[in-house]
């Protein structure tokens, strides 16, 4: 069994040693304390206890021992950690179960073979070769990041299959996929290849950008049938293939937890204290080929909580460089409000007249260390773009009321009333609107809607109803406290089932998302604020499990009127009368 492995382990490693390598402990009795590495806060509320050999943090109920730390801190599942541990311990791993060794194992193995076939397929292929020359990518950075070239058809398949992988996993692995005639295909088809590694650097996925000029997805060449077991289908072309196409989510891939390039980045990262942020693979490459080397990158997905938690340990400013066009500067207003949430300095670097970082870098290879340099405070950012100089008073005048609010909405959630004033002051100065008339629509501003705002990316499923409703930021809270969750958990019965099911499985897709809003959650109000919301709640959910029951008596009251069924009649009113007094009780 896995655990006598980790008994081995934990007998050679510290807790506290191990821990201290990655953030200040500070004594505090015969325990140790330090700011928690896993929500942001200023005052220590994470205890490292050497007699437990565990951590707990009464901010946010982060709570494990060596293992978990770990898996948390670089974002590993439990096998890989056990790895890495077993590695530090000196200790040879026995046994991982069998379900652990197919689970995961085998998915790392398939991406470490599949990642050697494209990175050897990319020197056979002179257009692939000559793709990534004229992006401007060097061999260093090529060697560096590994990258490869996909050819399709069913070559990775045959040559993993070939290699003794099991068909069905090398499919779990989503690099393999059945297509409509029952044959097995590649999922990458004449790609260029860009490995993803996890924090410690295995291969978890891959990303794939369609050759420029070729032809899309369905309709490569029909190619060689190199194995009867695995014929090929010609397929119809599929029109539109997307110009970048990632593994899809798997045991060992999130794409909401990893961040592109991080593995190679993270040091320098962690050395400046803060990070350049791009959008996509060539952007990071190219960056980090002209010498920024502190920088970081999400493969095809929005900023999450998850990315930032990682990032705000190591870094505190921000340095956004995404597209020159309006979709960067909605991707930049969307990050923004996230990255204030987690207590980030953030700026712009400002890319002149180019349309990304990537050919800034490749036009102009000292461009972006300059950009970096000199970026601006993303606020002034704002102001310059909505109200540029030279176009003054030729806006709409509802056009100006909406973007001023938009604005005003942002500063409104900064948590320093400094940052604020200073703010205020900007927008003033840039829309000509005075300071008073500005902080009177600032006052006169609701509440940013934590609903909408918590909800709108990071909620599972628009919930149906009114207990849907609860339940889901109830269970929200939940995840930001160990006390919330055992009150949950006594009062299971109340939530929907597919709640319910949740508290029994928290680690599942549902359980993960209403994590990640708990951290934003965290990241947003004081602790005591977000107690009295949880009773608040848990009351209304009481009420409305109540109403619901009142309801149903109503029916039943109904029926036994219609067949005269005193005693039903009798006993279901005295419960309807007492339900009543329950609700009147609670809305007090
Ligand atoms: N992206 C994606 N799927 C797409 C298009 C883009 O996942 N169909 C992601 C990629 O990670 C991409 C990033 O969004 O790098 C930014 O998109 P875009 O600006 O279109 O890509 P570029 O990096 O500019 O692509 P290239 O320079 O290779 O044309
Ligand atoms: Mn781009």
């Amino acid at each position: 069994m896995a655990s006598t492995d980790v008994d081995r382990i934990k007998e050679k490693l510290n807790i506290v040693d191990f821990i201290r390598g990655y953030i200040t402990l500070l004594p505090a009795g015969k325990n140790f304390k330090a700011l928690c590495p896993f929500h942001p806060e200023k005052t220590p509320s994470f205890i490292v206890s050497p007699d437990r050999q565990r951590f707990h943090c009464f901010g946010c109920a982060a709570d494990g021992d060596i293992v978990t730390f770990l898996m948390r801190y670089e974002n590993l599942e439990f096998p890989e950690a056990l790895r890495v541990l077993a590695e530090k311990a000196g200790v040879p791993l026995q046994t991982l179960s069998p379900r652990e060794q197919r689970e995961f194992g085998v998915l790392y193995e398939i991406h470490e073979k599949a990642k050697e076939f494209y990175r050897d397929a990319l020197q056979t292929h002179g257009a692939a070769r000559a793709y990534i020359e004229k992006r401007g990518l060097k061999p260093e950075t090529v060697e560096a990041f590994e990258l490869g070239f996909a050819p399709g058809g069913d070559a990775l398949t045959v040559h993993l299959i070939n290699s003794g992988f099991d068909v069905n996993d090398i499919a779990r692995a989503g690099l393999t996929h059945k297509n409509t005639a029952g044959l097995y295909r590649d999922h990458f088809f004449n790609r260029i290849i860009f490995p993803i590694m996890n924090s410690v650097g295995k291969t978890v996925a891959f990303t794939g950008r369609l050759l420029e000029g070729a032809a899309g997805e369905g309709s490569d060449l029909p190619a060689k049938a190199s194995s009867p077991a695995i014929a090929l289908a010609t397929e119809g072309a599929a029109a539109g293939a997307p110009k970048y196409l990632n593994s899809p989510e798997t045991p060992i891939f999130n794409k909401s937890k990893i961040l592109y390039g991080f593995h190679m980045t993270k040091n320098d990262i962690a050395h400046a204290r803060s990070a350049l942020f791009v959008e996509g693979q060539m952007d990071l490459l190219m960056a980090w080929q002209a010498g920024v080397k502190n920088v970081v990158a999400v493969s095809g997905t929005a900023l999450t909580p998850f990315h930032l938690e990682k990032l705000r340990r190591l870094a505190d400013t921000m340095i956004l460089s995404f597209d020159n066009d309006e979709a960067g500067i909605h991707a930049l207003e969307r990050s923004l409000d996230l990255l204030n949430n987690f207590d980030f300095y953030v700026k712009v670097a400002d890319l002149g007249g180019f349309k990304d970082p990537a050919e800034a870098a490749e036009k102009d290879p000292g461009f972006l260390a300059g950009a970096v340099a000199s970026a601006k405070a993303a606020f002034s950012h704002l102001f310059a773009h909505y109200f540029p100089r030279d176009e003054a008073g030729t806006r709409e005048l509802t056009e100006t009321k909406r973007i001023v609010r938009s604005i005003l909405q942002k500063i409104k959630r900064l948590k320093s009333a400094t940052e604020q004033t200073a703010w205020l002051k900007g927008l003033a100065k840039y829309s000509g609107i005075s300071e008073v008339m500005l902080m009177k629509e600032l006052n006169e501003l609701p509440m940013v809607p934590r609903d909408v705002e918590a909800g709108e990316k990071f909620e599972p499923k628009k919930p149906a109803d009114r207990a849907d409703a609860l339940a889901e930021r109830l269970m929200g809270l939940a995840f930001t406290k160990g006390d919330f969750l055992a009150t949950i958990r006594e009062k299971q019965s109340w939530l929907p089932a597919r709640y319910q099911a949740v508290l029994g499985e928290p680690e599942g897709e549902t359980g993960a998302a209403l994590q990640m809003q708990a951290s934003y959650l965290l990241a947003q109000f004081p602790p005591d604020c977000i107690a009295k919301e949880f009773s608040d709640l848990l009351r209304q959910l009481e009420i409305s499990v109540l109403k619901r029951e009142q309801r149903e008596l109503k029916t039943a009251i109904q029926k036994a009127e219609e067949v005269g069924d005193e005693k039903l009649l009798t006993r279901a009113a005295e419960r309807f009368h007492s339900l009543s007094k329950r609700i009147d009780e609670l809305k007090l």
